[in-house]
């Protein structure tokens, strides 16, 4: 039997927003206690006191790695990504849903990281609106923690957890009971929930070329490269011919696997399997990108915006260009006035704004960067790259306040973002906070050890604490991650180093400096 006291719960909770700053408030007690169910027997442990007091030590900094994943366990919601649900409603599923009948046969969704269940019971709300039977759709919903799956499984929710259904889907799937809503027994029908580990090599519940949709949403975001080349491998093996798949909105292939297609549907971006040669996809309101099969819907590294902004800029140039040769070829009697180099494209992709926000900064055009990034954040608002760039304009214009904003909200939709916390820290460089920029940089290191520009500005802010050793250590840590994998950051910061090499050079550099004090 566990023995979880609140004690333990809030000594966790700080612990967690210390060392990575997750803020877990009363409200999410549930998801810790999920995740400490899941990881307390795998130690052999029945007292969460001693579970938190092992985490606490510097043996525990492994085992907290393990546990961090499923402690975002409480982060879903209910229809959570509305243009996805809006994409998978009114294209995807009625799409699959023809071709299943004139094939005879089931369609089968899959929830594959469903936590408590909101995701599956979600698409088993839409798939009832669309008159889906038990006899006609199958949703799997597996998670890796079973005690997730057992209260997805139950079916219960605490009113507040309903955030996000309408009143009209409420009425119609849920029933109220003691202290929340049950869902009805129609929903619970159309799934099987089960334990399910992504990460293993074999997947024996799941059948090669089976699947419709596939939903695997904020889950690889934990998993390493290899991993997620994998899990991608198995799912295509998966999928139908034509078969579709959902990622969260901060993940993508991009530089993992070739073998989707990247489709945009209902304005939003899902992968598809290809069709065999000799078989056309079925017509679907979608709208293919020929010669870029690949763009990612955020991109999760700048190269994908940087190569949209070199393709603008190569278009503003080619433009400038024409119009001085026609210039050249009929004088004007009075010279037009000369146009400052900007870009002036029908945009329409959020990649090809976010470009146009950093073609402005890169140009010193704040003003114009902060309008582009303010309405792309507005349009877009679970952008992480808009949101991220729109606060690093304002921590370029001054603005540490608005910054500081935007990269909450960034951490409130993501909590884990590496990013907002490496852009939190170099905010509170500009206003001489270093304690708080040293913090930022700790948690940032702690999600990802190898983030060279983080060691980096950690030995700066070392420097200027005057913590001698704290910085040789830290530019000695960024010189170490030369020959790691280079981490592309989310979001446009000018000037940042962003090659590993250079920033080992740089931190060498400072190395030579300080020695020579
Ligand atoms: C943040 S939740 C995502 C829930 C839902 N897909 C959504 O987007 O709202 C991440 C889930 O992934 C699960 N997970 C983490 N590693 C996994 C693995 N190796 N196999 C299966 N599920 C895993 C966690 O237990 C957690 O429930």
């Amino acid at each position: 039997m566990l023995s979880i006291e609140r004690n333990s719960l809030e000594q966790l909770a700080s612990l967690l927003l210390e060392r990575v700053g997750l803020k877990i408030t009363p409200d999410g007690y549930y998801g810790l206690r999920l995740a400490l169910q899941a990881r307390m027997p795998v130690l052999g442990l029945t007292d969460a006191a001693e579970y938190v007091g092992n985490l606490r030590q510097r043996a525990g900094e492994q085992e907290l790695r393990s546990l961090i994943p499923l402690v975002t366990v409480g982060k879903t919601e209910f229809f959570r990504d509305t243009r996805q649900f809006h994409a998978f409603e009114r294209s995807v599923f009625p799409q699959v849903m023809d071709q299943g009948r004139a094939e005879g046969r089931q369609v089968k969704l899959w929830s594959a990281g469903c936590a408590t269940g909101e995701e599956p019971y979600s698409l088993s709300m839409v798939a009832l609106e669309r008159n889906g039977t038990p006899e006609t759709v199958d949703v799997l919903a597996t998670d890796l923690n079973p005690v997730a799956t057992e209260s997805a499984g139950n079916g219960f929710f605490p009113a507040r957890r309903l955030v996000g259904v309408s009143e009209e889907r409420i009425s119609r799937f849920f029933q109220p009971v003691d202290g929340g809503y049950r869902v009805a027994p129609a929903v619970r029908n159309l799934i099987r929930f089960e334990g399910h580990n992504l990460a293993s090599p074999v997947w024996p519940q799941v059948l090669a070329r089976s699947l419709d949709v596939i939903f695997c949403r904020n889950v690889i975001i934990y998993f390493d490269q290899p991993t997620i080349v994998g899990v991608m491998e198995r799912f295509y093996e998966s999928l139908r011919p034509g078969g579709w798949m959902f990622l969260g909105y901060s993940e993508s292939l991009f530089k993992i696997s070739t073998r989707f297609e990247m489709v945009e549907v209902g304005g939003t971006f899902a992968y598809q399997r290809p069709m065999s040669a000799a078989r056309k996809p079925a017509p679907v309101t979608t709208v293919r990108r020929p010669s870029q099969p690949f763009v990612p819907p955020v991109p999760r590294s700048a190269t994908d915006v940087e190569s949209v902004l070199r393709d603008l800029k190569r278009k503003a140039r080619e433009r400038e260009e024409a119009q001085a040769k026609k210039e050249v070829a009929q004088p004007k009697s009075e010279p037009a006035p000369a146009a400052p180099p900007s870009i002036q494209l029908p945009l329409r992709t959020p990649v090809e704004r976010l470009a146009e926000v950093i073609d402005s900064i890169e140009r010193g055009d704040f003003p114009k960067a902060l309008r582009t990034a303010h309405s792309l954040a507005d349009d877009e608002p679970e952008d992480l790259a808009a949101r991220l760039t729109l606060g690093n304009v304002h921590a370029l214009m001054g603005n540490l306040d608005e910054a500081r904003d935007a990269y909450q909200l960034a951490l409130s939709r993501e909590p884990l973002c590496v990013e907002a916390r490496l852009y939190l820290a170099l905010a509170a460089m500009q206003v001489g906070q270093l304690d708080e920029a040293r913090q930022e940089l700790t948690r940032a290191l702690f999600l990802e050890p190898t983030l060279a520009v983080g060691h980096y500005l950690l030995g700066q802010v070392n420097e200027r604490r005057r913590d001698l050793d704290g910085s040789l250590r830290a530019y000695r840590n960024a010189i170490a991650q030369r020959k790691q994998p280079k981490h592309d950051l989310i979001g446009h910061f000018p000037d940042l180093p962003r090659s590993n090499e250079a920033i080992a050079q740089a931190a060498q550099y400072r190395l030579a400096a300080l020695s020579e004090r």
